[in-house]
């Protein structure tokens, strides 16, 4: 079976809110999905439905086919979660709460999850509540990647974790896609959706705004044109694709969204001395991604 997850209508309100808006999504086996969006977009309400650990107010949740709603303790065996904040038992070792988590989770690759302390330059023997914010994140990366599990579900899980610890993180997620694992990977951070995801979602105040690959939301997304002339730039101002024109002295620089070819007609009649034109950074488009975030709060 090639769907792992899939959802139809999915709706979580609190009240007025609607904290995720009829959300039909598919997510193939071995795909990384990168679920992206402004804070309170509704990522974590996803995760929470996905996981059965709170109910729909409207649609549906199938995970390797099966209703989550109903199956929930079953599906757990075959998924592996960690989330935002973790909090675990401030008494135990770090080693203990591995142990406690694996057999919670019934299985685990015990070779793997040594490796992965290594690799995490974990050190189990501390308690809990000694460990730093990252080293707790630590626990539960560790305890989540050990099991293997088909379905992995992260939300943030490297926002505690210095930038070597989050680079293991993504050499990890590469492996286990690689064992033909599926990743849904809630996450802020440009890199790891760059370097992992094979798709990204955008969700904009519980609704998904965006689904494709990086490359394919980059057409999305304006290119920047820069040109220098003789003397004062050309009027660019009717030109309905063009937008955010900036005119300094004898240089422009402006956005293009869609056609271009007036823009160039115009500008070339008015012979530019240099000419650039370059496809939005990663950030230029995580930015125009999460617009319109300001107000969704309200
Ligand atoms: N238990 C709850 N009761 C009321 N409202 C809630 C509850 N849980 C979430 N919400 C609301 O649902 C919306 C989505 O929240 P959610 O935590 O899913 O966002 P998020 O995308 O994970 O944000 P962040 O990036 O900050 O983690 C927010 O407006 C939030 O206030
Ligand atoms: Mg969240």
């Amino acid at each position: 079976m090639n769907t792992i997850i899939e959802t139809k209508g999915l709706t979580k309100r609190y009240g007025k809110t609607a904290a995720l808006d009829a959300l039909d999504i598919t997510i193939k086996k071995g795909e990384i999905l990168g679920y992206l969006g402004p804070n309170g977009a509704g990522k974590t309400t996803t995760i929470r439905l996905l996981l059965g650990l709170i109910k729909p107010t409207e649609g549906v949740a199938l995970i390797f086919g099966q209703e989550v709603d109903h199956n929930a303790a079953k599906l757990h065996k075959r998924i592996a979660y960690v989330p935002g904040e973790t909090s675990f038992w401030p008494n135990m070792t770090g080693a203990e709460t591995l142990r406690f988590l694996a057999t919670i989770h019934g299985s685990v690759d015990a070779k793997y999850e040594t490796e992965l302390i290594k690799k995490f330059e974990f050190d189990p023997n501390k308690k809990v509540r000694n460990y730093s914010k990252g080293n707790r994140q630590k626990i539960a990366l560790i305890a989540s990647l050990s099991t293997r599990a088909d379905l992995l579900i992260f939300d943030e899980p490297t926002s505690g974790l210095d930038p070597v610890m989050a680079k293991t993180f993504r050499d990890e997620v590469l492996v286990a896609k690689s064992n033909g694992q599926t990743v849904f990977l809630s996450s802020h951070m440009l890199e790891e959706v760059e370097e992992l995801c094979d798709r990204v979602a955008v969700l904009r105040q519980g609704k998904l705004v965006e689904l494709g690959t990086l490359e394919e939301l980059r057409h999305l997304s304006a290119l920047t044109i820069e040109a220098s002339f003789r003397s004062i730039p050309p009027d660019l101002s009717h030109i309905q694709s063009v937008s955010n024109i900036d005119i300094q002295g004898n240089h422009l620089r402006c956005n293009v969204n869609g056609s271009i070819d007036e823009l160039l007609l115009t500008v070339a009649k008015a012979k530019p001395l240099s000419f650039l034109s370059r496809k939005p950074s990663l950030e230029e488009l995580f930015l125009a991604l999460y617009d319109g975030a300001e107000n969704e709060q309200a």
